[in-house]
């Protein structure tokens, strides 16, 4: 199985397809930052590793407090080292919880959010499992809610697909970031359907590795 603490590794490199797709993320994180005037924004981020994406943005904003976010991750090394970085930035509406987030029962309390970070998720589960997490996205998402996700394009490129069940689930597209000179890409997708309750029960994902 993987190491998913010496996954994050690649970071240190600031040249690395790991950190360039970090650049990515953050910058559709600011850019829904700047486009939301509300005082109390809700985030969720879906095994959320370190949680460099969203701490390097709040850390930067003079805004963060308006901020509640929750961080799901199941790796006790990677949920130590976000606590950490959590601490030490001072965000005090930020949880990091250990927990399955294959187990919708794992969301109960941190949603609906107007934010959803799906970052290394989808290239790490099956198809059907990606299917099914996104067909479960209006349970988790708050009218107008953004989802900002990451799937490499190593072939066969399943982005295609992902793009079409996004649509198919009541989203609209407002990027997709695919650079020639690296395989990952970023999407970022825009919630204009109608929010359903959260059952908390039931899978949504197991990771194949
Ligand atoms: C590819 S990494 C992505 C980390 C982070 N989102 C990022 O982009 O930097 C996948 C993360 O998911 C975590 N993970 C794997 N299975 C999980 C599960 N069932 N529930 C919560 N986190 C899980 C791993 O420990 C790892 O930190």
């Amino acid at each position: 199985m993987t190491n998913w603490q010496a996954w994050h590794e690649p970071y240190q490199d600031a040249d690395s397809p790991l950190s360039r797709r970090l650049a990515v993320v953050r910058r559709h994180i600011v850019t829904w930052l700047d486009e939301r005037p509300e005082p109390t924004l809700t985030v969720l981020s879906v095994c959320a590793g370190q949680g460099h994406d969203l701490l390097g943005v709040l850390v930067t904003r003079p805004d963060a407090r308006r901020v509640r976010a929750t961080l799901l991750e199941s790796d006790p090394h990677n949920v130590e080292a976000a606590e950490a970085a959590v601490e030490s930035a001072g965000l005090q509406h930020m949880s990091v919880v250990r927990v399955d987030a294959g187990d919708l029962a794992s969301y109960v309390g941190s949603v609906p959010a107007d934010l959803v970070l799906m970052a290394g998720v989808f290239g790490n589960i099956s198809d059907a499992d990606a299917h099914r997490t996104i067909r479960a996205l209006p349970r988790l998402c708050a009218a107008g809610a953004t989802v900002v996700w990451t799937r490499s394009r190593r072939a066969p490129d399943r982005t295609p697909t992902i793009r079409r069940w996004f649509e198919a689930t009541g989203f609209v597209e407002r990027a997709f970031d695919a650079p020639d000179d690296a395989l990952f890409s970023v999407g970022v997708s825009r919630f204009e359907g109608v929010p359903e309750p959260l059952t908390a029960h039931g899978r949504l994902f197991t990771f194949l590795r």
